[in-house]
Order: structure tokens, then sequence, then C-alpha cells
């Protein structure tokens, strides 16, 4: 298959304001969704000299982050990208340390930025470390004193869970609610667990959000949304610029045809 045609997805529709696009494998999935980030990137430095992307967690974007490493340490235009004025923010934490093994900075660390990719001090992580709370409110001091007021990300990368949640905004929890500030801790009381997250507020204002969801696991929330236009937490992100869904034919079996 020619390499460019991997690019290109075999479906394509708009689901209210959602782009929609269903490709054939995960590979071409992370392949189209590189190709939106290192654009956003070359974008963003062109217009205004810097890019700011806050970073999805999980397992999904594992393998798009290790492509990406790979791609920008080898291949000369990439390379030459002003990646000096790049810097990562994270979407969402779990409370927990960064060496810790479900740590979503500990998971970037180990794709992403596993060939230096960009300066450390360019990688905004959330302190989980020092507690959910105390976490929450250094990382929304941290953005507010980047931006020099409101955020307004060039990309955010998201994912979702097979219950509608993404970033740590989860169905049921008090986060969903959170209009004053642009990151709050959440209590996650079905998985016991406590999370650090952006809220709708800091993730609506993005210029660019790319969800990336994969796998058979996914096929009933994303009939949900987009069949059911179930009341899910990934179903509030609507940011004021481009609303971009990538999923692969599994995630995406039960759309209408
Ligand atoms: C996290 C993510 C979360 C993730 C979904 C999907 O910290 O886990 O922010 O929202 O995107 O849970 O996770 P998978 O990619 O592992 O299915």
């Amino acid at each position: 298959m020619a390499a460019g045609s991997a690019l290109k997805p075999e479906r394509k529709l708009a689901i209210g304001r959602a782009q929609v696009s269903v490709f054939e494998t995960k590979q071409n999935l992370f392949e189209a969704a590189a190709e939106v980030f290192f654009g956003t990137v070359g974008d963003a430095i062109a217009e205004g000299g810097r890019c700011t992307i806050a970073l999805a967690g999980g397992s999904t974007p594992k393998a798009l982050y290790s492509m990406i490493a790979k791609r920008a340490d080898q291949q000369e235009d990439l390379r030459r990208l002003d990646w000096r004025n790049v810097h990562f923010f994270f979407g969402d934490e779990r409370g927990v340390p960064p060496d810790h093994a479900d740590s979503n900075y500990g998971m970037v660390l180990g794709t992403l930025l596993k060939h230096g990719l960009v300066p450390p001090r360019n990688v905004h992580r959330i302190l989980a470390e020092k507690g959910v709370a105390d976490a929450a409110l250094l990382y929304e001091q941290e953005i507010k004193k980047y931006f020099d007021g409101p955020p307004k990300f060039h990309l955010i990368l998201l994912g979702i869970g097979s219950d509608g949640h993404t970033a740590s905004l989860f169905p049921g929890t008090a986060a969903l609610d959170v209009r004053d500030h642009l990151v709050t801790a959440n209590l996650v009381p079905q998985m016991k667990a406590e999370r650090v997250t952006l809220t709708y507020p800091a993730i609506n204002a993005a210029a660019r959000v790319l969800f990336m969801v994969a796998g058979d696991d996914k096929k009933q929330a994303i009939e949900s949304l987009f069949v059911r236009h179930a009341d899910l937490p990934a179903a509030h992100v609507q940011p004021a610029g481009d609303l971009l869904w990538y999923l692969d034919r599994e995630a995406a079996a039960l759309l209408p045809a």
C-alpha cells in the first residue's frame, strides 16, 4: 500500500461539530494522528513562534508517542522543527508519583520524550506526588503563568474510556461541574482512585482537540456518543476550534454504514 494512502481514512462523517474519521487499522489511525501532531507544531511555530500540546494518558497513545519520537529523531524535516518552543502539558494525571507504573508522565517519558524531543523545562507535568489537591492548584498556576492568562492549547489529545470518560472527567464525578477552574482534583469512587484533570473550560478553549479511539471495547461508547447522543463526559468536549475524532474500524463498528 502506498504510504500516502495509509493516512486517508476509509470513512469520514460529520456528527454535530465532530469531524469523525474511520481508519482501517490502528496503525493508520496513528499515522494520521502523527500528521495532525506535526502539522500543528509546524503551523503554530510559523504563526506564533510556539506550540502548546496537552497530551492524553492511558494506553492508546503509547504507540503514537513512540512513532512521533522516532520520526522526529530520524526525519530531517521533522528534526528541523523548532522543538525548543514546543511545550507539553497533560490532560490529566493519576494520583501517583512520576515513577509509578500508572503515571501518565512516566508513560510519556518512556515514549514521546525517549529521545529528548524537547528541553525538560518544556514538559509541564502534574506534580501528583504532592497530593491531588495541591497538584491541581500548582498545575493551574503553571498553566496560567505560561499562557499569561486563559490557556488556548494549540492541540489537546484525548482518549475515551468504555464508560465515556475523557481525561479524568468520569461519569458522576464532581469534576464534570467545575467551571471556575482550569484544573481540578477529582475523586473517582468507581475506580477507587483520585486524579487531577483539565476541566471543560480548559479543554474547550483549545484550538484543536483530537480524540484517538481504537479497539472493540470502545465501540459501545462510540455508539452511545454518536448514535444515541448519550450524555457522556466526552460529549461535553466541544472546543472553540477543530473537534477531530480518529477511530479505527473496530471502535467504529456500531456507527451506521
Ligand atoms: C487516562 C486518560 C484516560 C484515557 C482513557 C482511555 O489517564 O487514563 O486520560 O482518559 O484516555 O481512559 O484509556 P486507554 O487509551 O488506556 O483505553
